[in-house]
């Protein structure tokens, strides 16, 4: 028998921590059902680990400096717990692979984003003593028949992979070359997901993948017979009271039959996450985006005669290579007219082996990114406080997530279009319920209302 098959976990305790995206959180999640199968037992207090995993992220430099810092404490565990072993799992392991363990000694495993089937055999290679490493990138692995084991959840609202990796080569960017190439998972197994998440009591779904509207899913003879929007109304079939989000697009594969069959669902979520990433069509040819801003903003216009109640947000990023202050004001400019609800907001940071790290010069210094950026966030503060007090007045169905953060007499929840509301709890209302709430107030990242009685 392989090694993998036998039960070599024998009650050992695994401890992991998540960095970065949804994505990882959910790779986090089928890291602990793999391995729990195993006979390992998942716990969230580090002290009593004997298997420490820290699944990690490459996306701009400070994710990866925040992880060697980490690595750093880790080593007075090491010294409490001489058998304790270290993994260092996800985009950081594929993009650093061996130069991992010879930078940090105390890491014994080194696991890239298509290898946790194989975290058993790397803990049991570990555990003899030796270094666990396996960091193959996967054409076909979509982790489609494991059951992810759902941590830090309300209850409420779950994430689901429908897809793995991304062929865009974005010119700043890490991803293709730490999550491989684009695949989908089977949409059966994803029904199959999406049914047993709704059983065990949860009312929304964000379908997720690095670039979801360019899901598709062929036949044995290469013909694609379920895209997005056909996943997207076979997942809203699943229940009428089964919220449905999806993120992230790329707004090259923002189709009108996807903004078509969002408008004609209730219970498809009015929120679209685009990212822009600049205002300036120059800055979006050398990004290698795929689009301009003048395509961007007819996708805008698309989504808004739909759904005129659509919530729009956003990624940017502040200083690319050669960007000037005209490319900059265009992305202020963008924002404006636009009106985002929300954004995240970044300083350009290089990445080794990317398309602008081979051809490009890093030419817009930290302190000018960093004003910049600055402006873009203040801007976008703005456009939020806006955004929210056109709310007030108006009415939303509230998907309750719990009580509220501040007080067990209030409840939180969100609506369709992802944003927090706080109102008063009442008799007979909780977690997964329903609710009807006229917005009275807003501060710039929540709503405050009312119940419609
Ligand atoms: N520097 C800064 N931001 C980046 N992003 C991706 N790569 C980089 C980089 N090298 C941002 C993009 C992307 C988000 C997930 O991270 O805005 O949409
Ligand atoms: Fe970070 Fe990107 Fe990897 Fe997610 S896919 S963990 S954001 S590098």
């Amino acid at each position: 028998m392989e090694i993998s098959k036998i039960a070599t976990g024998g009650g050992r305790k695994l401890y992991i921590e998540t960095y970065g995206c949804q994505m990882n959180v959910g790779d986090t999640e089928i890291i602990v059902s793999i391995m729990q199968q195993e006979g390992f037992i998942y716990t969230d207090k580090i002290e009593e680990a004997d298997i420490i995993l820290v699944n990690t992220c490459s996306i701009r430099d400070n994710a990866e400096q925040r992880i060697w810092g980490r690595l750093k404490e880790f080593q007075r565990f090491k010294r409490a717990k001489r058998s304790l072993i270290v993994g260092i799992v996800g985009c950081m392991a594929e993009r650093l692979k061996e130069q991992l363990l010879e930078r940090e000694p105390i890491v014994d495993i080194v696991a890239g984003p298509d290898s946790y089937r194989d975290m058993p055999r790397l803990v049991a290679a570990a555990s003899a003593g030796g270094k666990g490493i396996n960091v193959a990138l996967s054409q076909e692995e979509t982790y489609g028949d494991i059951r992810p084991v759902r941590l830090d959840s309300n209850g409420v609202s779950a994430f689901v992979s429908i897809m793995r990796g991304c062929i865009n080569m974005c010119a700043y960017c890490v991803v293709p070359y730490t999550r491989g190439i684009e695949r989908s998972r089977d949409p059966e197994t994803i029904l199959r997901e999406l049914r047993e998440i709704y059983a065990a009591g949860y009312r929304e779904v964000t379908l997720l993948g690095q670039n979801v509207n360019s899901y598709r899913w062929k036949n044995a003879e290469g013909e694609v017979v379920v895209d997005f929007p056909r996943l997207m109304e076979m997942a809203a079939a699943v229940a009428p009271d089964l919220r449905v989000r999806f993120a992230t697009s790329h707004p090259k594969d923002l189709s009108d039959r996807l903004i078509e069959v969002m408008a004609s669902h209730h219970n498809i979520c009015k929120a679209i996450h685009l990212p822009a990433q600049s205002g300036s069509t120059r800055m979006l040819g050398l990004m290698n985006r795929k689009y301009t801003r003048e395509w961007y903003l007819g996708r805008i216009a698309a989504i808004r005669a739909a759904m005129p109640d659509c919530a729009i947000t956003t990624d940017l990023i502040a200083g690319f290579c050669s960007e000037t202050l005209e490319d900059h004001a265009e992305t202020l400019s963008l924002m404006r007219e636009v009106g985002y609800e929300s954004a995240f907001m970044f300083k350009f940071s290089l990445r080794p082996n990317t398309y602008a790290a081979r051809h490009m010069t890093d030419d817009v210094t930290e302190q000018e990114k960093t004003r910049r950026l600055t402006e873009i966030i203040n801007l976008q503060n703005e456009l939020s406080i806006a955004s929210n007090r056109r709310d007030v007045g108006k009415t939303f169905e509230v998907l309750i997530e719990g009580f509220s953060k501040r007080s067990d007499k209030q409840l939180c929840g969100r609506t369709s279009q992802n944003k927090m509301v706080v109102f008063d709890a009442a008799e007979g209302l909780g977690a997964g319920d329903y609710a009807m709430v006229t917005i009275t107030d807003c501060s710039s990242a929540t709503l405050f209302g009312e119940l419609v009685k």
